[in-house]
């Protein structure tokens, strides 16, 4: 990569940006990030950085603070004079609060797009934002990546043969049916009803699913009822081994014990967000998204097309 980039991780995910440094085979950019003595975040960047193309990695996912630092990050590069700031946000917190589906709810998802903007980002690189139009949230260019790629190719590594892959909700349907045809599979919903926002009811299994190995596909795994609850609808029905794959590990409250005690046999996520559970569900498998992420930022700065990055 040229020296014109710079690229500059919070503390959300160190790992991820060292990786993704590492495929573009380049240094993180030296950054302190601390707290003044009252908590407040404190951030000061050690290089010059006028006149670069700079790339802020950080996602989002709780606690607020991590959206706070993204904001600070983007607003001292903006005052070092960057020629361009995009934020790589690989886990876009606040996602599930799109629309305003009640009576006095926020539409959170568009709030955090104008923060981020205000602060002074010029274009975002996300990773499977939970809803496609949150782009349109945003009036800079947002490129929304899918980890389908990195997914697909740890399954075709598992030579299944009779595979179901299962939605376990409507919003899923479309990379479910891709994946399906992708690999040769048969397609099936989860009817899934929401009682409240952290926890689901399920409804009807719609499509064939007795005798097949599953893939339950999911975008974000959080208190994992969803997925959980799904598994034990889908093994009543008949189903034979249970895997599931979701881009986002947020995995909050109950949801490693779920997966531990629950019919799954694998959960597979990725890194968009990191992991340090495996002493309390060694279910869980890590893929890395750092070379999908990585080959993105290369070719927005050398303003190459990353359609390629979406089969
Ligand atoms: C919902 O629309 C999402 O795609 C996920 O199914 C949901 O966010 C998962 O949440 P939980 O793991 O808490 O059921």
């Amino acid at each position: 990569m040229n020296e014109n980039v710079t690229l500059l991780s919070g503390t959300a995910n160190p790992d991820l940006a060292e990786r993704i440094a590492g495929y573009l085979n380049m240094s993180l950019c030296d950054v302190e990030i601390g707290r003044f003595s009252d908590g407040e975040i404190r951030v000061n960047i050690h290089e010059n950085i006028r006149g670069k193309d700079v790339f802020i990695i950080q996602p989002t996912n709780p606690p607020a603070e991590n959206l706070m630092e993204l904001l600070i990050m983007i607003d001292a590069c903006y005052r070092a004079s960057a020629n361009r700031i995009t934020a790589v946000i690989p886990y876009y917190g606040y996602a599930r609060q799109d629309r305003k589906d009640q009576p006095r709810v926020p539409i959170t998802a568009k709030l955090v797009a104008n923060l981020i903007e205000v602060a002074g980002v010029n274009r975002v690189l996300a990773l499977e934002l939970h809803a496609a139009q949150i782009q349109g949230f945003f009036d800079v260019q947002v490129d929304n990546l899918f980890a389908a790629p990195v997914l697909l190719e740890y399954i075709e590594g598992k030579n299944f043969t009779n595979l179901t892959i299962v939605s376990p909700d409507v919003g899923g349907i479309k990379m479910g049916r891709a994946f399906a045809k992708r690999l040769d599979a048969n397609l099936a919903i989860v009817d899934k009803r929401r009682t409240t926002a952290d926890s689901t009811e399920l409804m009807n299994i719609i499509g064939e699913v007795a005798g097949s190995d599953i893939i339950i596909l999911d975008d974000i795994i959080s208190t994992a009822g969803t997925v959980t609850q799904a598994a034990e609808a889908l093994k009543k029905a008949g189903a034979g081994k249970i895997m599931v794959m979701a881009t986002h590990p947020v995995f909050s409250g109950p949801a490693l014990e779920r997966l531990d005690k629950s019919c799954i046999e694998e959960v597979v996520v990725t890194n968009s967000i990191p992991f340090n559970g495996l002493g309390k569900c060694g279910k869980v498998k890590v893929l890395d998204v750092s070379p999908l992420l990585g080959e993105a930022i290369k070719r927005i700065h050398t303003e190459e097309s990353i359609s390629m990055l979406f089969i």
